[in-house]
């Protein structure tokens, strides 16, 4: 297993209560072909109210991470190295320490989040389930509180939107309430694969815009994964952090970083990263 030394994890912004804090985190998973290292000893810490970014091209493990981070990965993975929310050590697969933290502490918009709506429920009924089910809310007091989600997300007429189904809203909107039901139980932490990429250019800047207002407002930390810098258009402005995911490598902006390793294809350095076979 590679080693990203403890000196070139990112830094956080000083007076920052870390929140997430991943130590050589590694994720081997089974193939046809054999084990498969598609994260490979990552190292980051992020502060609570902080954005740090996650980019890389296409393949370079930014989804298995955060998948990783949320104990979401497809059977046999094996991981390796530690997560650790607010100094607790999250376990992996089946009941562990983490169960509970996942999905209500820590919460994750997917990459493909806008087609798992389910076509033939409700907003109101999909942003209720959560609500009913971490939180033990009433069917009542979950409709309210899904109303207040929506405004929250700043989608417009929310209390007509309960009534309305997937189709009859935009992408925005659609990504407005994926954002909703990811906030139902105020995460300290919110993971975002790409919430932006099937989106057009205007509602691409909208979203992030809403991401910084909630991470100011709510005080939450944002992993987000990106295919590339955004510059000024990232939830925290210029000053924010990216990480970056190259050949399975994820790194701090300007941050010290092994070679990488050599490509399965000739010609492939430099773009997309294929697995690497498992050591
Ligand atoms: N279920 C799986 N089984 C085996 N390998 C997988 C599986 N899912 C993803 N991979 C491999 O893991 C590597 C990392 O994939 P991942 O989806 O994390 O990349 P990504 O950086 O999120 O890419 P994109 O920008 O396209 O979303 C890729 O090489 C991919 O082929
Ligand atoms: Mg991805």
């Amino acid at each position: 297993m590679s080693v990203l030394p403890a000196a070139a994890a990112p830094a956080i912004r000083s007076g920052r209560q870390v929140v997430l804090e991943l130590d050589e985190l590694s994720t081997h998973l089974a193939t046809s072909h054999g084990p498969v290292t598609v994260v490979d000893g990552v190292s980051l810490r992020l502060g609570a109210g902080e954005t740090v970014g996650v980019v890389g091209e296409s393949g370079s493990g930014k989804s298995m991470l955060m998948r990783t981070v949320m104990d979401v990965l497809p059977a046999g993975a094996r991981i390796t190295g530690t997560v650790r929310f607010t100094g607790t050590e999250l376990g992996y697969g089946g009941w562990n320490k983490g169960r509970h933290l996942r999905g209500s502490r820590l919460a994750m918009v997917f990459q493909d989040s806008l087609s798992n709506l389910n076509p033939v429920r409700t907003i109101g009924a999909q942003l209720a389930d959560p609500l009913r089910h971490h939180l033990g809310l009433s069917r009542r007091s979950a409709r309210s509180r899904a109303r207040e989600l929506l405004e929250l997300v700043q989608l417009t007429e929310p209390q007509r939107r309960l009534r309305q189904y997937p189709h009859e809203l935009s992408g925005g909107m659609r990504q407005r309430v994926m954002l909703a039901m990811a906030l139902a139980c105020r995460p300290d932490v919110l993971i975002a694969d790409e919430p932006t990429t099937a989106l057009d250019v205007t509602v691409q800047r909208q979203i992030l815009d809403l991401l910084a207002d909630l991470r100011r407002e709510l005080g939450m930390a944002v992993l987000l994964g990106q295919p590339r810098p955004r510059g000024r258009a990232r939830p925290d402005g210029p000053g924010g952090r990216d990480v970056r995911g190259r050949d399975h490598r994820v790194r701090a902006d300007g941050g010290a970083v092994r070679p990488p390793a050599p490509p399965l294809h000739p010609g492939v350095a430099g773009g997309a990263a294929e697995p690497r076979p498992a050591p």
